[in-house]
């Protein structure tokens, strides 16, 4: 398995398995056993998608020894704060049945984002995370949180396929060596993005589909990509991305039809108190 080194020295595969929105009721246990045999090694999943515990049935389920999968979750906003992270962090522990998780983050920048890394940073010493990270940080929450921080994140999860390519923020990040990684890497099935003429012709001289060119595009990028499906064929279809590459000119077209907006912007200070609204993970 294609990986990619992290800024604390560890590595993570270099795609990996979404599975937000994906119900907790047998289907998301499924899609993850489906996408293990296929031959995923790395989850994306979060306390806020309340399917932890069947991530950690299919990873169990699998037979796969657990220090061969790789395994993320995210600190809800409703555990922000250093003590609620602590309970927080735990709780994931427990949900996804499992001593350690290889990387958590906080998944939002709103509220108490301070106390809830130095939760996160005392984790790392106690062994039950290895690796910390952020999503939705955009420069100007990462320009007041990186200063406070004792370790630096590895990476940083945020809305990025060819259309958003997040260019400004992954130059802010490179001299951290904070990697992007990347949520809704298919623009969430996004018509524009699988309709676009230049991954249409890419897709086409390479005889791969438009998801493939996107996602090797990611992987080319030194971007991680972490797509959700729950088709077996699309599951399948998207791991299927090692056996060819993209040339120079092909990086240069798809580069050039970023358009700098994605669906989201965390900059929308309302947002926070949105999100703890709609998402109530403890009630
Ligand atoms: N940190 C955050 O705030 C945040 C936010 C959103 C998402 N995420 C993470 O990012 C992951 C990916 O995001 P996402 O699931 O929303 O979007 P996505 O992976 O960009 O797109 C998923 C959509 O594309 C379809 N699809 C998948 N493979 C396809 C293929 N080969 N051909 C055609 N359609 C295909 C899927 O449908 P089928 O199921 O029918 O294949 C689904 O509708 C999530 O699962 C989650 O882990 C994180």
């Amino acid at each position: 398995m294609q990986t990619v080194k992290l800024n604390n020295g560890t590595t993570i595969p270099a795609i990996g398995f979404g599975v937000f929105l994906i119900p907790d009721d047998g289907t998301c246990q499924k899609a993850v056993e489906e996408a293990l045999s296929v031959g995923y090694r790395f989850i994306d999943t979060a306390a806020a998608y309340m399917n932890e515990k069947g991530v950690g049935l299919a990873i169990q389920k699998s037979g796969i020894k657990r220090e061969e999968i790789y395994i993320t979750s995210k600190l809800w906003l409703q555990d922000y704060g250093y003590e609620n992270a602590k309970k927080g962090i735990d709780t994931s522990l427990k949900n996804l049945n499992v001593d350690y998780i290889d990387l958590y983050l906080l998944h939002q920048p709103y509220f108490d984002t301070k106390g809830a890394w130095k939760a996160l940073e005392e984790a790392v010493g106690e062994g039950k995370i290895k690796s910390i990270g952020i999503s939705n940080h955009t420069i100007g929450f990462l320009e007041k949180l990186l200063p406070e921080m004792k370790i630096k994140p590895v990476i940083n999860q945020m809305e990025c396929n060819p259309l958003f390519q997040q260019k400004k923020l992954r130059e802010f990040m490179s001299p951290f060596d904070i990697k992007m990684q990347a949520w809704y890497p298919l623009g969430h099935g996004n018509r524009e993005l699988f309709e676009n003429e230049v991954l249409k012709s890419t897709a086409k001289k390479y005889n791969k589909s438009v998801s493939q060119v996107i996602l090797r595009w990611h992987i080319e990028e030194g971007i991680i990509p972490i797509p959700k499906s729950t088709s077996i064929t699309h599951i399948k279809e998207n791991f299927e991305v090692f056996d060819f590459s993209l040339d120079e000119d092909d990086m240069t077209k798809i580069r050039a039809i970023d358009k700098g907006v994605g669906s989201h912007n965390p900059d929308n200070l309302s947002i926070g108190e949105t999100l703890l609204k709609a998402y109530k993970i403890h009630d």
